[in-house]
């Protein structure tokens, strides 16, 4: 799909996120292009009126947040969350997620767990049949050579993020680093998960496998948007 297409479909997923949000409501604040088009939106129903405070993932959705007149708030003042809107990088049919190109899926898999409501927006490209993209991994810099020796014993494929516009590792908004770890195509998501999570100096899994009751997920689709739950 062309990114003009792309861009659409992430657009019509997005805006249609923000309208799901009711007056008065706390709102968590995912990351990545995605949710961009939820909290332009939402910027523009708090214009007309509407009033909600954001709690943000990550340094981008503080800024955009600002930037688009979302007044914002933290856990420690909202510890309960009514509606989160996060993006993601696939999905499965049974709504297992893998998060994390933008390595925010630390603070995103806390947001997300405090919200009684989780809505993911995507594009079609996004749906899989199967997850089998590398899962992203927080690591704390201490832990991050027995992490990788773990993850290779466990018979993933476990790459250290290299940052773009920096040389050297990426450092997330939390100071940890980053792993991206392939182990093809994923049978059993929630334990994987769970065997991720449970090493010594992992910080955060990109793969969320505990969300999808309270999940809705709003696909681009074209001119239009599909909005799923189990
Ligand atoms: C941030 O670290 C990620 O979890 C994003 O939410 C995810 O990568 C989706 O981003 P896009 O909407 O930009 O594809």
């Amino acid at each position: 799909m062309d990114n003009a297409r792309l861009n659409e479909e992430k657009r019509i997923a997005g805006y249609h996120a923000a309208g799901m949000v009711e007056e008065g409501g706390i709102v968590g604040l995912g990351t990545g292009s995605t949710v961009l088009f939820a909290m332009e939106r939402l910027g523009a129903r708090i214009a007309e009126g509407l009033s909600v405070a954001g709690i943000p993932t990550s340094y981008q959705a503080a800024l955009r947040a600002r930037e688009y007149g979302i007044p914002l708030a933290s856990l420690d003042e909202h510890p309960k969350i009514d509606i989160a809107i996060d993006g993601a990088d696939q999905v499965d049919p049974r709504f297992n997620l893998i998060k994390g190109r933008g390595a925010a899926h630390l603070r995103e898999k806390i947001v997300a767990d405090a919200a009684d409501q989780l809505v993911i927006v995507v594009d079609r490209t996004k749906m899989a049949d199967r997850l089998d993209a590398p899962v992203p991994i927080e690591v704390l810099p201490f832990a991050c050579s027995p992490v990788l020796r773990r993850l290779t014993g466990m018979g993933g494929r476990p790459v250290l993020r290299e940052a773009v516009k920096k040389d050297g590792p990426v450092i997330t908004d939390n100071g940890n680093l980053v792993i991206d770890c392939s182990f093809g195509a994923i049978g059993d998501a929630a334990a994987l998960e769970a065997a991720i999570s449970a090493i010594p100096g992992v910080v955060g899994c990109g793969l969320f496998t505990a969300f999808g009751k309270k999940m809705k997920v709003v696909i681009g689709d074209g001119r239009e948007c599909r909005v799923l739950s189990l």
